[in-house]
């Protein structure tokens, strides 16, 4: 039976889609930074190379992420956007998303409100910064779900090309339906809201609904789960080998065969993250896999070498 996408509309719901939501995920890395930022070099050590796999896994699995509450950089000096916003502490919608802002990864690389938003960051007047931002609903706005793949896209070439380029995009483009990037990003982008749960439930509002959307193939959300925690994982072990190999080097070992494989595996981690974002489940699975596997076997070599 062919699915009757244009059924569909109306009946999805709309409010799921590119709905940023705070999760307790993002409290517990928010925290996280604060705490990290009184600890000691060696107690992070520690933290790391003893707790690294089970912390990563029980916050969120993207550990990798390791962010730091430090200052902003130089760059941003005169983005009047991110000096005004970051005095703000009224009211509480305002305050939040610019926290969320503060930890991501588009802080640290100096990507500021303006560069998704609009707005001129250059002047100081709220009314004058603001003028030409559309709110995000509105559908001409660069933050309303449809034209987020080209928002994001000035940046992120590769993923949103493997996005678009889906067979899933191409499908249900037209209705104007379907996950877009803030369905699972955090507004500012830099983290994934979704556990592998969240996501395979999402991925069930169209494939295994109560309602007969499409026709029922729980076997989909059930390999996004598993994908999910395939990336999570090697995420986790990828960063390990990482930390164990920063420290042989600082021991002075020579581990360049091993570096090189990991360099092997770090790509490998980041097809399958391309991948994922043309839901093709089982070539990323495979990818995310073989770079646990590999970053599995290194460190155990590397932890041979350091802790005979
Ligand atoms: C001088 C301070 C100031 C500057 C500069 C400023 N803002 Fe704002 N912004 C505010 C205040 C205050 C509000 C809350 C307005 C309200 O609730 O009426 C706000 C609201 C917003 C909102 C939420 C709109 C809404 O009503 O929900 C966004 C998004 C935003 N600003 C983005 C930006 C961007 C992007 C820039 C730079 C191009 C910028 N701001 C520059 C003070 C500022
Ligand atoms: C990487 C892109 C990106 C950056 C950078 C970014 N935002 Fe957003 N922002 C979004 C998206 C996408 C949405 C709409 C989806 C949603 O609600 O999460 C949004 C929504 C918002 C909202 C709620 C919607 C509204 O207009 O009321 C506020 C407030 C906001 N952002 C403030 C900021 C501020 C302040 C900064 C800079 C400190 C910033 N954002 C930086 C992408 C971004
Ligand atoms: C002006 C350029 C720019 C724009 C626009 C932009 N990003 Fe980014 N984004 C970056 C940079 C730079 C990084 C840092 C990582 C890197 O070097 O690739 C990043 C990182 C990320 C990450 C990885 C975060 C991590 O910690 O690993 C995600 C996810 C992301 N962006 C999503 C988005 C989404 C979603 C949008 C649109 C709403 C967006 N970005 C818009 C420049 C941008
Ligand atoms: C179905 C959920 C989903 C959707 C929709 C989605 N992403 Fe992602 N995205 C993910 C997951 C899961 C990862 C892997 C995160 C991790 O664990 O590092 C990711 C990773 C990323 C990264 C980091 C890639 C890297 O190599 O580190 C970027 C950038 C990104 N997404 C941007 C986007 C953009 C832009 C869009 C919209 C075109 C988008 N995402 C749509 C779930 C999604
Ligand atoms: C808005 C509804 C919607 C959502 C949400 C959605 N999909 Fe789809 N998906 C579709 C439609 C429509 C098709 C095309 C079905 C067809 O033509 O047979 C499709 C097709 C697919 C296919 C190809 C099926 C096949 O064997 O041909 C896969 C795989 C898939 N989706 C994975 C996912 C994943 C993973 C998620 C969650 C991250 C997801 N989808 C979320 C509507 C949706």
């Amino acid at each position: 039976m062919k699915p009757k996408i244009a059924q569909l509309v109306g009946k999805y719901p709309q409010s799921s889609i590119g709905s940023a939501r705070v999760s307790p995920h993002f409290m517990v890395r928010f925290r996280r930074h604060f705490q990290k930022g009184g600890r000691s070099m060696s107690q992070k050590l520690l933290v790391v190379c003893c707790f690294a796999f089970f912390i990563a896994i029980a916050v969120s699995g993207d550990g990798v992420n390791a962010r730091n509450a430090q200052e902003l950089s130089p760059a941003l000096k005169d983005n009047h956007c991110v000096n005004c916003h970051a005095r703000l502490s009224n009211p509480y919608r305002l305050t939040s998303r610019y926290a969320e802002w503060h930890m991501s990864s588009h802080k640290e690389k100096a990507v500021g409100c303006d560069k998704c938003h609009g707005g001129n960051p250059a002047l100081k007047d709220e009314k004058q910064a603001h003028m030409g931002m559309l709110p995000p609903q509105d559908a001409k706005s660069s933050l309303y779900p449809q034209n987020l793949p080209a928002t994001c896209g000035t940046c992120h070439q590769g993923v949103v090309a493997s996005f678009t380029e889906s067979k899933h995009y191409q499908k249900l483009r037209e209705a104007g339906l379907g996950p877009s990037c803030a369905t699972c990003h955090v507004h500012m982008g830099s983290q994934v809201l979704y556990t592998p749960e969240e996501t395979a439930e999402m991925c069930s509002t169209c494939h295994n609904s109560p309602n007969k959307l499409l026709p029922a193939r729980p076997e989909i959300p059930q390999k996004a789960n598993e994908v999910m925690q395939a990336i999570r994982r090697a995420n986790t072990m990828v960063l390990w080998a990482d930390r164990l190999i920063e420290q042989a080097v600082a021991k002075k070992m020579d581990v360049s065969d091993i570096e090189r494989e990991q360099k092997v595996a770090r790509t490998m981690l980041a097809e399958a993250k391309v991948g994922w974002h043309a839901f093709n489940l089982d070539p990323v699975q495979r990818k995310a896999d073989q770079a646990f596997e590999t970053s599995n076997r290194l460190k155990d070599s590397l932890r041979a070498k350091l802790f005979p």
